[in-house]
């Protein structure tokens, strides 16, 4: 039997039982089995490439407190590998996209244009946003333009506001939040993963006067680091190992990246394994994962004398009430860590590997860092970095949920308490201005990640939260295990998603709604 997801969704619709699929009944259609995952990209030489830094977006025009951005996502080619070109779906035909400085209290209105073959949705990875402006994964952008006919929604789900939009809509975000490294990125139902592979991703920096007021190092020596990993093809191209390739009609992927895409050219900003010169100063480094599944434990090769060469400043939500100092840094798909890495501690000339840890052969290297000349410190870390962060009491609690998060249910699909996603069913209903406890476990492993809200790790595998937890957090890995969250629910009333960010179970259905009444 292939029977294909959509084919079992169109047939649980009509049969009228809804999207719950009965566990252990399907198997993965077998003829996509012998999928062959032995595509290698062409060689480049590491450590050749500059480090790219991506353009910061330019507001249109500012007026009310608001900075309104215009920025059309479309095709381009782009040199990533030296030499070759590669076909990138771009915010504004870039890879990564353009880094939106935002500001604590002012708006920011992004115009999206949809230049592209297929809908869009985008989403403010960490932003507290209302939920029309939140990028839900069927409230989409439909392409611009004739020919842009196609389904808007495979799987039958309701844009909030009615039909998607056709070319372009505006996305809202308010920025009441304290300074952060958010990112944006693609959340088209079913087709996510293969859409942010191809370029659609950028960072989105928040800043505030606390930060500001803080002696921490700045302009060029506060660097975003978005690191993820890409296959390509012999000529260039992304090679992603998608059903339908136009990514039009059936989602999903052969059977070899079920469990996640993992490419074997990690690139930083989006460039293979690049170099960055450095002053021997303090840098601060706001480390994004934005991989599609891969996670990586990233440590510096050599390690300064006296170890710990990654002091961390700030989490998912903000800069940390103390900085932490850590050998290695473990980052899940999504997470962002703010460190600050003391260049003095090396001799000037020194060469310094950021490698992988969790790699093998070329995906254990990252980048390199020279520390080519020496400078006067100017820059400091000091003991206290943000004012109380006011965390949840976990007496306020009113509601504790459950969620078990299980690859691989059948048919390919993933599921959280044994449902697909559905987005016509509500699975928790929190009040506004109440707090909950959520626990999570997860078998293999899998990036827990709630929209809207942040939420503080209170434990891991029934004891103390781990090295990574610390500070506000919106994604958090299971690596295997459970965790148990304290949530907020602020801001806004309204349909929202929370998912594993693994993208490939992600467009499995490895997601679920929360409505904030
Ligand atoms: Cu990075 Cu649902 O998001
Ligand atoms: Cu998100
Ligand atoms: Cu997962």
């Amino acid at each position: 039997m292939n029977i294909t997801r959509r084919h079992l969704l169109k047939m649980g619709a009509m049969a009228g039982v809804g999207l719950a699929l009965p566990l252990g009944t399907l198997s993965v259609p077998v003829g996509r089995l012998g999928a062959s995952a032995l595509v290698r990209s062409p060689r480049v030489e590491p450590f050749t490439v500059p480090l790219p830094i991506p353009p910061v977006a330019r507001p249109v025009h500012s007026h009310g407190g608001a900075d309104h951005y215009e920025i059309t996502q479309r095709v381009a080619r782009q040199e990533i590998l030296p030499g070759l070109k590669t076909e990138v779906w771009g915010y504004d035909g870039i890879f990564p996209g353009p880094t939106i400085e935002a500001r604590r209290g002012r708006q920011a209105v992004i115009r999206q244009t949809n230049e592209l073959p297929v809908p869009v949705s985008v989403h403010l990875h960490g932003g507290k946003t209302p939920p029309g402006s939140d990028g839900y994964p069927t409230d989409l952008i439909l392409p611009n333009g004739p020919g842009g006919s196609q389904t808007a929604h495979p799987h039958g789900g309701h844009a909030p506001g009615g039909a998607g939009h056709r070319g372009h809509r505006e996305y809202r975000y308010p920025n009441e939040h304290r300074a952060a490294a958010l990112w944006y990125h693609d959340h088209r139902m079913d087709f996510t993963g293969p859409q942010v592979y191809r370029g659609l991703a950028g960072m989105y920096v928040l800043g505030d006067e606390v930060e500001d007021g803080l002696p921490l190092p700045k302009g060029g020596k506060d660097v975003p680091l978005m690191i993820c990993d890409r296959t390509f093809g012999e000529d260039g191209s992304f090679y992603y190992p998608s059903l339908d390739p136009t990514l039009q009609e059936e989602p999903g992927v052969l059977a070899h990246a079920a469990n996640g895409m993992l490419g074997d050219t990690i690139l930083v900003n989006g460039a293979p394994w690049p170099q960055l010169e450095v002053s021997n100063t303090m840098h601060r480094f706001r480390i994004l994962n934005a991989s599609n599944a891969r996670s990586y434990d990233l440590v510096l090769d050599p390690p300064p004398p006296g170890g710990r060469p990654f002091v961390q400043v700030g989490s998912d939500g903000g800069l940390l009430e103390a900085p932490i100092p850590h050998t290695s840094i473990v980052a899940a798909p999504a997470e962002r860590f703010d460190v600050v890495v003391d260049f003095s501690r090396y001799p000037v000339g020194t060469k310094v590997t950021l490698r992988n840890l969790r790699g093998e052969g070329r995906t254990s290297d990252v980048m390199r860092f020279v520390v080519a000349r020496g400078k006067k410190e100017e820059a400091s870390v000091p003991e206290r970095l943000a004012p109380d962060l006011d965390f949840p009491d976990p007496d306020d609690v009113e509601v504790t949920r459950r969620f078990r998060f299980i690859a691989g249910v059948g048919g390919g699909m993933s599921a959280i308490n044994g449902e697909v996603f559905d987005p016509g069913r509500i699975d928790a209903r929190p009040r506004l201005g109440s707090t909950e406890i959520w626990e999570i476990s997860a078998d293999p492993s899998h990036p827990f990640h709630m929209h809207l809200v942040h939420f503080k790790v209170l434990s891991r595998d029934d004891g103390p939260p781990g090295p990574y937890d610390a500070g506000w957090k919106d994604t958090v890995s299971l690596e295997g295990g459970s965790v148990r969250v304290a949530a907020r629910f602020e801001g806004w009333r309204g349909k929202y998603v929370f998912h594993c960010h693994n993208l490939e179970h992600e467009d499995m259905m490895m997601m679920a709604n929360f409505e904030v009444i």
